[in-house]
């Protein structure tokens, strides 16, 4: 068991021991799927040995899931600061984004605005409502260093009369830059527009007190930087959309009470957008690798050691030669999104991969790669990878040697 009072010397190992994954290489990948903790996996294994064992059936089960549920919606609402009322369980960040982006009933002619460097779980919603209702989307461009004070006066030019929804990231997927979230939603409200923020690559990597920023909606992943099993999400729902049902789908799970008739009384809370069902085992290993975090890791401390070795990370790779450093470091959070001259980010991140066991990614639109920089990671870790990229970037794909450098740059335990 990892404690939150352990030194890090002995802290990191502990921390290491209990997210197996950590071991599979240099895990610089929670963006897209963060090490799923020991502890979770075998919850969710006793879960699924439970439901194979008894069956689903009997009432116990129905109970127990709907305590599931709410001891779920509470351990992130923890995190995010706000009541267990103001969250409803998603299956993803792009169930979420989809609750937010349905939630205005869409006219032609209507705006939404949203940025250049959007994901398409944020995007995709945008997409169906602009082909579906013929609303005009508007993409705020904000340069790739996103300035707080250009992204701010670009969203004042982009939020026109007739805008009903800004939709963007809170730290963007492609560049890791951290918006500015509350002034954004500040602008927005005073022109009429509801607020929809995908914090996919925020939570859990940055302090996120989602009431203070002020967006309607605020969409979160359980397994990236929650270190949660796929499929599972929350959304949450400020009190400002709770004042009509706003629902694109409903179902059982959106009523507190519904007759054959379909006269029904929808949740008041936030819960009435979780009308599909939810597979039991992973709403229990959604609460448990939050609880994990929360109790045996401790937030404060996973917040403060992303910041700073993100940040010494990003300040390595941009002072070796032929590196170029897309993340604005004065405002980023746990990614870093960087270009090696001479080379294709495949090329890249391939000969990355053999040479320093690295699990990373590529962002296509930049032709760039990406990693996140986890709590989990070793100082060591980071300055091997950084020779990597340094070894990489002192070559080109015809002159890098071969790899007889892979020994030297796996180096000894940390
Ligand atoms: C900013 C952002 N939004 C949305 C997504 C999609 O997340 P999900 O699979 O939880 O829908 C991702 C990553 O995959 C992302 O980085």
């Amino acid at each position: 068991m990892v404690t939150p009072f352990l030194p890090d010397d002995e802290k990191i190992p502990a921390i290491r021991e209990a997210l197996p994954s950590t071991a599979a290489g240099i895990y610089l990948n929670t963006g897209t799927a963060g090490p799923l903790p020991r502890e979770t996996a075998h919850a969710m294994a006793e879960a699924e040995a439970w439901d194979l064992r008894t069956g689903r059936a009997d009432l116990n089960f129905y109970k127990d899931s709907v305590e599931r549920k709410a001891e779920a919606r509470a351990s992130i609402a923890a995190v995010l600061g706000t009541d267990p009322s103001h969250m409803a369980l998603t299956h993803a960040t792009t169930d979420g984004m989809n609750v937010a982006t349905w939630a205005v009933d869409w006219r032609a002619g209507d705006v939404a605005v949203t940025t250049n460097l959007e994901h398409p779980g944020g995007l995709g919603p945008l997409w169906a409502v602009r082909e579906r209702y013929g609303v005009e989307l508007k993409i705020a461009d904000i340069g790739m260093g996103a300035d707080p004070a250009n992204v701010l006066a670009t969203f004042d030019r982009a939020i026109v009369p007739g805008t009903r929804l800004v939709s963007l990231s809170h730290v963007t997927w492609a560049t890791g830059a951290c918006l500015p979230i509350r002034e954004i939603a500040e602008l927005a409200h005073s022109r009429g527009a509801l607020v929809a923020i995908d914090g996919a690559q925020a939570v859990g990597a940055i302090p996120v007190a989602v009431e203070e920023l002020g967006a309607d909606f605020y969409a979160v992943p359980g397994q990236k930087w929650l270190l949660g099993p796929e499929g599972m999400g929350a959304v949450y729902c400020a009190d400002s959309v709770l004042d009509r049902p706003r629902l694109a789908f409903a179902g059982y799970s959106s009523f507190e009470s519904m007759d054959l008739a379909a006269e029904a009384k929808l949740w008041p809370d936030a819960r009435r957008f979780e009308g599909v069902g939810f597979h039991g085992p992973s709403v229990l290993g959604f609460a448990r690798s939050v609880a994990w975090l929360s109790m045996f890791v401790g937030w404060q401390w996973i917040h403060d050691r992303i910041a700073r070795m993100a940040g010494e990370t990003a300040a390595m790779l941009a002072d070796a030669p032929g590196v170029e450093v897309l993340t604005p470091r004065e405002n980023m959070a746990g990614l870093v999104t960087f270009r090696i001259a001479g080379w294709k980010s495949t090329s890249a991140l391939r000969e990355l991969s053999q040479r320093t066991l690295c699990i990373a990614r590529t962002i296509p639109p930049l032709d760039a790669i990406r990693i996140s920089v986890g709590f989990f990671n070793t100082d060591g870790e980071l300055r091997r990878f950084r020779d990597g990229v340094a070894l990489v970037a002192e070559t080109t794909p015809e002159t890098i040697p071969h790899r007889a450098h892979i020994e030297v740059l796996r180096g000894g335990v940390d």
